[in-house]
Formats: C-alpha cells, structure tokens, sequence
C-alpha cells in the first residue's frame, strides 16, 4: 500500500471527550455531542480529529485504563454511535485518530483477571515477579502516578508491574501473544476504517531485561530502564510490517523526554516505524521535565525546543505541533497572560501554527480557556494530581498548595467545554460529571462565534492563512534574534513566498527590528492580534505574520 504522507497537510483537533459535549443529558461528554459539533470542528478548519480513549473503562485514568480495547463504551454510545461519527467525519473530508493505549491495560481488563489466576494463555501477558520479602519490591522504580510502580496481588501471590496507576499494569510487551493482540487491535480499528493511531507511552513498551535498579534518576525513577528500551523499535517495525504497511494511515507517538536525536530513530521519513512524535520539550519552558517541577517561564527555552525540532528533523522527518493537551494545565494560564487573555492566547496561537508540521488544537484553546481554579483539593477527579496533592508541598499554606495544583494539575484543561452562557456552558442539560470554569459567562463559544475579534475567529483565520501558505509546507525555517528574552521571531522561506512570525511574550510595549534581508515596507502585514498595529512596535503580547509572495 503506497503512503500518501496526507497528514501533513492536516490540522487536527483533539477531543477529551468526557468534557467535550453531552448529548442525551446524562452529564458525561459523548459520541452523539461530538457528531452535532463535526461542523463546528470543521468550520474551525480542522480536519482531522484525534479522540483521547472511548473504549470501555472503568475510568481509573479517564479512559486511559482500557477493559476492552475493541469496544466503543456505552456511555459514549457505543460502536453505533462511533461509526456514525466515522462516516460523519469522512463525509466532510476529515481523518479520525484513536488513542492507541497498549503499554498497559485496565487491571479489569479480562486478560489481568486470567493472568492473575495463572490461566494461559494469559499467565505471562503482564510483567509478574515473585515477593522478594522482608518488605522490598521487585526493584526501586516510580510509578508515574502513585508512589512505587509495584503492587502486590493477593491472588496471585506476586507483584506486578505499573508505570502509571495502580489499576493499569504493563503488558509484557516481549510475549509475542501480546503483540499479536496488539495488531489485532490495530486491524479491527483500521478494518472499521479509522485513519491512524495515537500511541500513548509507547516508548516505554520494551523494559531492560531483568528490570534493573536505576541510580540515574532522582525522580521517576526507573525511566531509563524502560524509556527506549531493548526492543522498542523491533517490536514497532514489527507493528508497522505487519499491519500499519497495508493502510494509508498514520501513527503519532507520545514520547516523553525525547530528543530530536532519538525521535530520528523513530520517525525519520526513509525508515522510521513510526510518523510522528509527541515530544514535551515544548512544555518544559516554565518547568523541568514535569509540570510538577515548576520553575519561572523562560522564552529562550521555548524557542530553543521549537527551533531545535524545526532544524533537526528538517528534510528527514515530520513535526508534530502543540501547545495544549489534555496532559497539560491550559497555555494562556502558563506561557501567556490571564491579564492579557485574548492577545496572548492569539500570539501563542501564531507562535505555533505557523511553524513547519501538523498541527494539534485541544478543545478549548480555541476560545482561549484557561485554567481551573478549584476551592478545595477535594474537587479534583485526576488521580495524578490527587497523589501529587496528597505528598508534595506539606509543609505549604493550604492556599500555596492549592496554587500549586492549579498550575500542575491536568484537571486544570480537563473542565467542561464552555460553548455558551446558559448553565453548565452549554455542556449539558443534566448534571455534569465534572467541574466548569467559573469564567464560562466571558469565555464561551456562543459569545466568541459573532464577534470578528474573538479568538476563535482568530484561530480560524489562522488556520485558513496557514494552509494557503506553501512555505509552511515546504520553506525552511529559521529562527531571529535567538538570545532575546521576550521576542520569538522565525521565518519560513520558499522560493517565492516567505514569512515572518513575530511574538511579544511581553506585558509591556517593545521595539524591535527586523532581520536582514526582510523589507516591512515591501511585506503584507497577513495577519496579527492588534487593530492598530505599528511599525517596529509591538504591543504587548502582540504578533504578526508578514507574508511576501
Ligand atoms: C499518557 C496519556 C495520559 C495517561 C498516561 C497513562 O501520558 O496522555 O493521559 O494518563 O499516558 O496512560
Ligand atoms: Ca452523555
């Protein structure tokens, strides 16, 4: 099957879908509130959408602990209500991407349940090891969630392994039963006639034989013994070769931590196993490795992980762009301004769209959302941020350790989308599973959809200029003025039509000059966030995208 590489010409929108849309009115987000918002997904000029788990799950890590990975759950109406969207999707032009969860299951899931009573063929499907007494575990690795990544099951006498929560164990990725189920998944989703695959944690599917200590990592410890392990890129050739090869689809991997140098071993267009990589240097500006480990923004190391990407895998590989997701307090919250919500939320908007790969919008960035303010620990669903909350900070006021969450906390992009003034935001019409930002009544779909100014509307003429644009597509990016500390200044350059992105990340006005080689006065000023823009000027928070052709 020949690869037509479609998705780079493709923006995607990705839905959390128990926030995104309810509706029968049972409260919880759904597939029949997403197919009556296909329009408005399209009209944003997405054309793809990626969906964050609907398979059955008993919602330890909302959806992301799978029971049945070929099954669409009730709740979000089931595989009819699934290949409605499917063909609603296709109808209009637009690709469809399942999140692909395969490094570890639910602990409900029917394969754990045998594997713990030791019945084959599933005895040997998760990572077991016998109780090594007096108290220790296995080894010394974190989970990334809950405290140790050990577990002891009564029934059967040993401990398991997990890399997240208690109730997601890791598959034994090197049982070639396992991978076999892996591919039958991949078929029965692609055979339906899905598009391609979001793969969550995949770098972590292949751990060090004989899962050594690490007396690397101070924190997760363990990363280095399963992030890139032995096998994982066997075992994604093997994926690719046997099942991905025979579809035009495409897969986008989540790789935490990962550099542009290994991403290449991955993603490199000639040989790679895979299309794409998250990678999180990109929202590691305002904290190292993890939101929980916040330090001040700092623009250089934004631009640095930008640029580094763009130069990097340039003519070898294909960028993923993003600045939200459902992993990730809101942008505007951390690397804009709530003072300077709409002017921020555009420049960032610009900061990122304008750069070479494909695109990723998380619901409600387009209208600007930003982050949820709790009135106590209590209300937060994520079991991340209940851990975290639970031991960190404990010798901090009540208020510094609720402000602390509210800066870490996923749950702060996980409330209710907010498409109207009317109660819940237009979410639903009964009681709603989680939380809606109390701001609902300003920031809201309905309000932003007549004013030409909103930010939506921003996003839209964003994305519209963005795809008109050959030189996203093909130019060369470069990157101007690297060593200031408020200005992200790149270019995009073909032969006969380039651009200039400009950024204030700035609360105060600047001045600031072009590079050489770029005449303003001989430039269309295509786009920006100010009524009145000024020549050398920039506003704060203000951007502009001049275009030559
Ligand atoms: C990925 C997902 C995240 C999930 C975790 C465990 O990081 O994006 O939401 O909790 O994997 O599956
Ligand atoms: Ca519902």
């Amino acid at each position: 099957m020949e690869r037509t590489r479609w998705y780079k010409d493709k923006v995607f929108y990705q839905v959390w879908p128990r926030s995104f849309k309810d509706g029968n009115g049972d409260g919880l987000g759904d597939l029949l509130g997403v197919y009556e918002k296909l329009d408005y997904i399209k009209d944003l000029g997405c054309d793809g959408i990626w969906f964050s788990p609907i398979y059955p799950s008993p919602g330890a890590d909302c959806g992301y602990d799978i029971s049945d990975y070929m099954d669409i759950a009730p709740e979000f109406g089931g595989m009819e209500a699934f290949r409605e969207v499917l063909e609603g999707a296709h109808d209009r032009g637009m690709k469809i991407v399942m999140d692909l969860v395969v490094n570890h299951t639910s602990d409900e899931h029917e394969w754990f349940q045998k594997s713990r009573q030791r019945i084959d063929p599933y005895t040997d499907y998760y990572i077991w090891r016998p109780d090594p007494g007096n108290g220790k575990l296995p080894n010394n690795w974190d989970s990334n969630f809950e405290g140790k990544a050990w577990t002891y099951d009564e029934v059967r006498g040993e401990y398991y392994l997990h890399l997240f929560a208690v109730k997601q164990p890791d598959l034994n990725m090197d049982n070639p039963k396992v991978r076999e189920e892996v591919k039958r998944i991949l078929r029965f989703w692609l055979d339906l006639g899905v598009d391609g695959f979001r793969e969550d944690v995949i770098t972590y599917i292949s751990k060090k034989e004989g899962l050594p200590d690490d007396h690397l990592f101070p924190i997760y410890k363990g990363m280095p013994q399963y992030n890139h392990g032995p096998h994982v890129h066997e075992y994604l050739a093997e994926f690719k070769r046997d099942v991905l090869d025979h579809y035009d689809c495409f897969t986008i991997a989540e790789a935490p931590l990962v550099t542009p140098k290994q991403a290449l071993t991955y993603i490199r267009e000639d040989d790679g196993q895979l299309d794409m990589m998250i990678q999180f240097q990109c929202m590691c500006a305002d904290c190292l490795f993890s939101d929980y480990l916040p330090t001040k923004f700092h623009l250089r190391k934004l631009k640095r992980a930008f640029s580094n990407w763009q130069y990097r895998l340039k003519g070898q590989a294909w960028n993923s762009l993003y600045i939200e997701n459902h992993d990730h307090p809101r942008i505007v919250s951390r690397y804009g301004s709530e003072q300077f919500r709409e002017e921020s939320a555009k420049m960032l908007a610009v900061m990122y769209l304008f750069q070479q790969g494909t695109p990723f919008v998380y619901q409600g960035q387009e209208i600007g959302m930003t982050n949820w303010r709790p009135e106590s620990p209590d209300m937060y669903e994520d079991v991340q941020t209940r851990y975290n909350y639970a031991h960190s900070n404990l010798k901090k006021s009540p208020e510094q350790r609720l402000q602390a969450m509210w800066r870490a906390s996923r749950d702060s992009a996980r409330t209710l989308m907010q498409w109207d003034s009317s109660e819940n935001a237009g979410f639903t019409t009964g009681k709603p599973w989680f939380y809606v930002n109390g701001n609902y009544k300003q920031i809201n779909v309905a309000a932003q959809e007549g004013d030409p100014d909103s930010v939506l509307n921003f996003y839209r003429k964003a994305i519209r200029l963005r795809k008109s644009l050959s030189c996203i597509r093909h130019g060369e990016y470069r990157e101007h003025f690297p060593h200031s500390g408020k200005v992200y200044m790149y270019s995009m350059t073909e032969e006969m039509e380039k651009t200039l992105v400009v950024c204030s990340f700035s609360e105060k006005p600047l001045r600031y000059r072009a590079p050489k080689g770029f005449d303003l006065d001989s430039a269309e000023l295509a786009l920006g966030n100010y009524a009145q823009p000024i020549k050398n000027t920039l506003h704060p928070y203000e951007c502009k995208v001049y275009l030559w052709k």
